[in-house]
């Protein structure tokens, strides 16, 4: 039997670049491949007659992570569009790791389209947190990770989904019942080769991490959910993740038949970058890194003048002579990211590659775009009281009612 350590790195003398849900890293020295992901993986591209049906069957303009390429993958989106436009609802699914204390503005990426989701199609949405996955991946004490989970909803709740059609659960309150007969359903259907190939776990590690894939697959199916989708078991399921999540939609993809359930589509995103660079995404263990929605302005201001990685010229001579490579530097990334008016953007872009603009002013553009939206974000997570977080974990299994989820507002 050939043992496979690593799924998706061909071989190490090569560098490969590495994604899975762990750990990303691009080949030496350059970027993330997204095409060459598009192939290993089996997805497809999200293209521009698709961003376009988005616009038409939501009466508004595109947000701005799809007119900008931001999500850039799929899996049966279509079918969620063709069941939308035949008067059939889906709903949303989608995640988070409490792995840390607080949000970086990469995960925030994901729960912000969610939310542009719920709105623009009006449907409803559940978020899980795996506090116990972290448990076993961090080694994360039990009630550290659900103290995490706790923290983080409520960066998420900030995020302003729409409470009423809004279901978010942490495992270790909520697994058991009709969801965990999905989990046997699955597991049954996994074998352990089958884990290995998609995750490349070891016979090293512990079987905890062997058992969960299950976990994470299973709010792909309403029937997880009865007290939500009671009576809609056939309701379709989108998934909104950055594409390091997809190893686990495809194991869930591959078994959803074998148990008579629909397959769930997803809509992928490209990594928002470190600081230092588009090698991969931001390292939670390098607080250097990234930015936090608990940054202050002092700490926004501070890393990116001092750690994004420019494109611009050493000189301000020969920034003036040659211009900035924009392909490479990380402040225009970011305000493709974040900053909303695609004519500034251009404005900037053109400017500073011309090396009319200089690193320092685009730099200064960031910081203010940034230091507003974490200033937004730390004013709605400040509304977040503490009441309504074990609200939204556990009682929300009896304040949702179905007839609100599917209302039409
Ligand atoms: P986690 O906590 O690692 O990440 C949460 C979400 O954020 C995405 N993400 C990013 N997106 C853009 N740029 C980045 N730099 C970046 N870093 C992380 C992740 O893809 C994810 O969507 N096992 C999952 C939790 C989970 C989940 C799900 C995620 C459970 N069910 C369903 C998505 C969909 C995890 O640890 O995510
Ligand atoms: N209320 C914000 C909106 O509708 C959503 C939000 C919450 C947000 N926190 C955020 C947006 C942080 C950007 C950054 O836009």
């Amino acid at each position: 039997m050939s043992s496979n350590p690593k799924p998706l790195a061909e071989s190490e003398e090569e560098q490969q670049q590495l994604v899975t849900p762990w750990e990303v890293s691009a080949k030496q020295g350059g970027k993330i491949d997204y095409d060459k992901l598009i192939d290993q993986f089996g997805c497809q591209r999200l293209d521009q007659s698709l961003i376009d049906r988005v616009q038409r069957l939501t009466n508004r303009p595109p947000h701005v992570f799809l007119r900008r390429g931001v999500f850039f993958a799929h899996r049966d989106f279509n079918d969620i569009l063709d069941a939308y436009e035949r008067g059939d609802k889906f709903y949303l699914y989608t995640g988070r790791g409490p792995s840390s204390e607080a949000l970086h503005l990469g995960h925030l990426v994901p729960f912000m389209f969610t939310k542009y989701l719920q709105d623009a199609f009006k449907v409803p949405l559940v978020i899980q947190l795996t506090d116990d996955e972290k448990c076993m991946w961090k080694n994360l004490s039990v009630e550290e990770s659900q103290r995490l989970a706790r923290e983080n909803a409520k960066d998420i709740i900030a995020c302003g989904f729409d409470i009423s059609r809004t279901f978010i659960f942490s495992d270790f309150d909520f697994v058991g019942g009709a969801f965990y007969r999905n989990m046997v359903k699955v597991s049954k259907c996994v074998t352990c080769n089958k884990v290995v190939g998609i995750f490349g776990f070891t016979g090293e590690d512990h079987i905890g991490k062997y058992s969960f894939p299950p976990v994470q697959a299973v709010p792909s199916f309403p029937s997880s959910f009865p007290h939500l989708f009671s009576g809609k078991e056939n309701l379709r399921c989108l998934i909104p993740c950055a594409i390091d999540q997809d190893p686990y939609f495809r194991m869930t993809r591959d078994v959803a038949p074998r148990i008579g359930y629909n397959k769930p589509s997803l809509i992928e995103s490209t990594f928002f970058p470190a600081l230092q660079g588009e090698t991969g995404k931001m390292n939670a263990s390098d607080p250097n890194s990234a930015i936090y929605v608990t940054d202050t302005a002092t700490n926004i201001k501070n890393k990116i003048n001092k750690y994004a990685f420019s494109g611009g010229q050493d000189t301000i001579e020969n920034q003036r002579k040659f211009g900035a490579n924009i392909e490479v530097d990380i402040p225009i990334k970011y305000l493709g990211f974040f900053l909303d008016d695609d004519a500034e953007l251009e404005h900037i872009s053109t400017e500073y590659g011309a090396g009319r603009m200089l690193t320092g002013e685009v730099k200064k553009r960031l910081i203010e775009v940034l230091t507003e939206l974490v200033e937004r974000h730390r004013r709605a997570r400040a509304a977040v009281t503490d009441e309504r977080i074990p609200l939204a974990i556990s009682l929300g299994v009896k304040l949702l009612q179905v007839e609100t989820l599917f209302a039409v507002a």
